[in-house]
């Protein structure tokens, strides 16, 4: 148990903005700050800080909370695990409660012990590099040789693994550790046989570190020249530790990545280490793997501006399209440097010295559509006479070209593209756009289609649930849907009782305050509302003879087919039986409610629109108290309608 002092020692050192700092990039907006959520995917910044307040609120998800809570939900830690941290980053003095130590451990969760014993192991591995024979000849000459000096080698934690089957595991059961788990953090094997051994054995070694600086997984890179063997060996996935959401190197790079505002994205271990080593502290890989998703938004809580590397021979160039377009997709900015055939990162920048390499990347660094043409260009007069160009591979690049611009996602940079291309490629722009418009529509098709086939359409006359999830897709068309059905209860059933009033009376009184969205239903309802101030009562008949065109549709419409009352709905409805009643009752009673519920929905959605928009302090201010009084008042509906609100 960690004391009472210690959590108020490290709250009291809690500064919220440097906390989240190191885990997204914060814009300043005012006294405020803002970013993109970095919980969900979203294209404008709708994830506020507010540090006079020492909170954070994030609308695209509806988390909210302090300092601890954002570690906690971004960090996937629980609430001991995010104070440790952030004790650990304050330099506070953990205190543990006397007597409460060893029950403690007993208890911590798994991914308490993966993460300490990762760490055991990456300590363990530091210090054989530098403090054992074995380990300086061998393991410290190799990253020497590779032009690794101490520094870099500390900044990365590297290390070396003994030739030995057992003397990594033999030590950590010694301190403690359970066969259990080292076999689940990955570091021991146990085979069916019961045969056991470390995994890492005789090689030097990569650690893998979170966001905030704990060791998740190990790279470990062969040193002899054995070709029955991989080049490197890595961890599994474990509990904390999923390789799709991880970039090497990240933790290290993330301040200079803000600072610069982008990140180079390179292959291996070796490259992020070399450039880091050439003054370049920006850059991350993605391990010897194709780029997930995870591991785009990861680099887009920090920068939108990617540039790839890439070996300029035909593997790379490969590689570099497909990289290309997977991280247009995710809706970052991607440029482009082809190194020399056969060079990568590592060798390369050991051949052109720091500044060298600095100029040859200024020089080289191109943006996806001029890398594109020039490979086409390349291509396209392969084999012809100087200046000609074969025009199918010409119509070919340009499909290739306009392919890319359709994957991002943002239309506004997708003219912009278009735009460089239609110059660059000499090409009307109206050609251009007419391609781009085929593949969004193509697409468009296919999402729609999908969509059909996920969820049937429903009949037009069917009020919608509105009390399901999915509802909640189009707020806009879920209020006309709530208004619609007002109105149809004003038109049939405006003189039958409500307690002690007439439903019109009921309805007006409770909707006094709502404006209608939809025009013509807004006409019906302005026409009972002006008629009851009047004390007069109106019906079907009256639209028919007063109204325009779009309103007497709208009242055939709901006075009809399924809900077939005439002219004489008034004697009808006297003969009515009881039960009848009832359900009219009810359905008066959920409309206005479920009405409300959806306009409510739809100011929240206004309101966060402007919000995004937002820049002052003044404004933000009053969006966030709009916000909050809108939220309120939505729970207090979804209460009596008895949905829960999701957000
Ligand atoms: P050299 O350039 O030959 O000195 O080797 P390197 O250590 O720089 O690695 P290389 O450039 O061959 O590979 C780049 C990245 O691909 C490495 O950092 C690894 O992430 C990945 N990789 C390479 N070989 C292997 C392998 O055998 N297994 C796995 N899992 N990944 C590998
Ligand atoms: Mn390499």
């Amino acid at each position: 148990m960690i004391t009472r002092e210690t959590i108020d020692e490290v709250k009291n050192r809690i500064d919220i903005v440097d906390v989240i700092s190191d885990f997204i990039a914060l814009k300043r907006a005012g006294q405020n700050y803002k970013a993109l959520s970095p919980f969900a995917n979203e294209k404008t910044p709708s994830f506020f800080v507010v540090p006079a307040k020492g909170i954070f609120k994030d609308f695209s998800s509806g988390k909210g909370g302090d300092a601890i809570t954002f570690v906690m939900e971004h960090e996937g830690m629980s609430y001991v695990e995010a104070i440790r941290f952030l004790a650990q980053k304050y330099g506070v003095e953990i205190k543990e409660e006397a007597g409460a130590k060893d029950e403690d451990a007993g208890q911590r969760s798994e991914r308490d012990s993966l993460y300490i014993v990762m760490n055991y192991a990456k300590d363990y591995y530091k210090e054989l590099l530098f403090s054992n024979d074995e380990g300086r000849s061998i393991g410290l000459s190799y990253f020497h040789e590779r032009g690794f000096n101490d520094r870099t080698i500390e900044k990365f934690e590297l290390g070396y693994t003994l030739n030995s089957w057992d003397h990594f595991s033999k030590k950590a059961i010694e301190h403690g550790f359970s066969e259990d788990i080292l076999e689940k953090s990955g570091l021991l094997i146990r085979k069916d046989d019961g045969k056991k051994y470390d995994r890492f054995r005789g090689r030097v070694i990569f650690p893998v570190h979170n966001l905030s600086g704990k060791i998740v997984a190990f790279g470990a890179r062969i040193l002899t020249k054995e070709k029955d063997q991989p080049k490197y060996i890595n961890s599994p996935e474990t509990e904390i530790y999923h390789k799709s959401n991880v970039l090497y190197g990240m933790f290290q790079a993330k301040n200079a990545i803000r600072r610069e505002d982008f990140c180079y994205l390179v292959e291996g271990y070796t490259d992020v280490i070399s450039l880091y080593q050439a003054d370049i502290d920006n850059a991350v890989a993605s391990s010897g793997t194709a780029l997930t998703e995870e591991q785009i938004k990861l680099m887009r809580r920090f920068t939108e501006n990617v540039t790839v590397l890439f070996d300029g021979d035909a593997a790379g160039i490969k590689a570099a399209l497909r990289g290309i377009d997977l991280v247009l997709k995710g809706g970052l900015n991607v440029r482009i440097v082809l190194l020399p055939d056969g060079e990568d990162p590592d060798s390369f920048s050991k051949k052109m010295g720091a500044t060298e390499l600095k100029q040859y990347l200024r020089e080289h660094t191109k943006d996806f559509i001029s890398f594109k043409i020039d490979l086409y260009a390349a291509d396209a007069s392969r084999d012809l006479p100087a200046g000609r160009q074969d025009p199918i591979k010409k119509a070919e690049a340009i499909r290739e070209i306009v392919n890319s611009i359709a994957l991002i996602p943002d239309p506004i940079k997708r003219s912009v593209y278009l735009q460089e291309t239609s110059n660059l490629l000499k090409i009307s722009e109206a050609v251009l756009l007419t391609e781009l418009n085929k593949i969004l529509i193509q697409e468009k098709r296919k999402r729609d289609q999908d969509r059909q086939r996920d969820e049937p359409k429903e009949p037009v006359e069917t009020i919608p649930d509105i009390s399901t999830p999915e509802a909640r897709t189009d707020t806009n068309t879920m209020v006309q849907a709530q208004e619609r059905e007002a109105i149809r209860l004003l038109l049939n059933y405006a003189e039958s009782h409500y307690e002690d009033q007439r439903l019109v009376d009921f309805m007006l009184t409770e909707l006094e305050e709502v404006e209608f969205v939809n025009p013509v239903l807004r006409e019906i309802y302005e026409t009972f509302r002006q008629a009851a101030e009047r004390g007069q009562i109106i019906d079907t008949l009256y639209f028919m003879e007063h109204s325009s065109e779009p309103v007497k549709r709208a009242v055939a419409d709901l006075t009809t087919n399924r809900y077939e009352v005439s002219k004489l709905w008034g004697d009808k409805f006297h003969i009515q039986i009881p039960h009848e009643k009832e359900v009219i009752h009810e359905a008066a009673y959920s409309n206005v409610l479920r009405l409300k519920f959806r306009l409510i929905q739809k100011y929240m959605e206004d309101n966060l629109a402007q919000l995004k928009l937002a820049t002052s302090e003044e404004d933000l201010e009053k969006y966030f108290s709009i916000h909050e009084n809108l939220k309120n008042a939505e729970k207090e509906l979804a209460v009596a309608l008895g949905i829960v609100v999701a957000r």
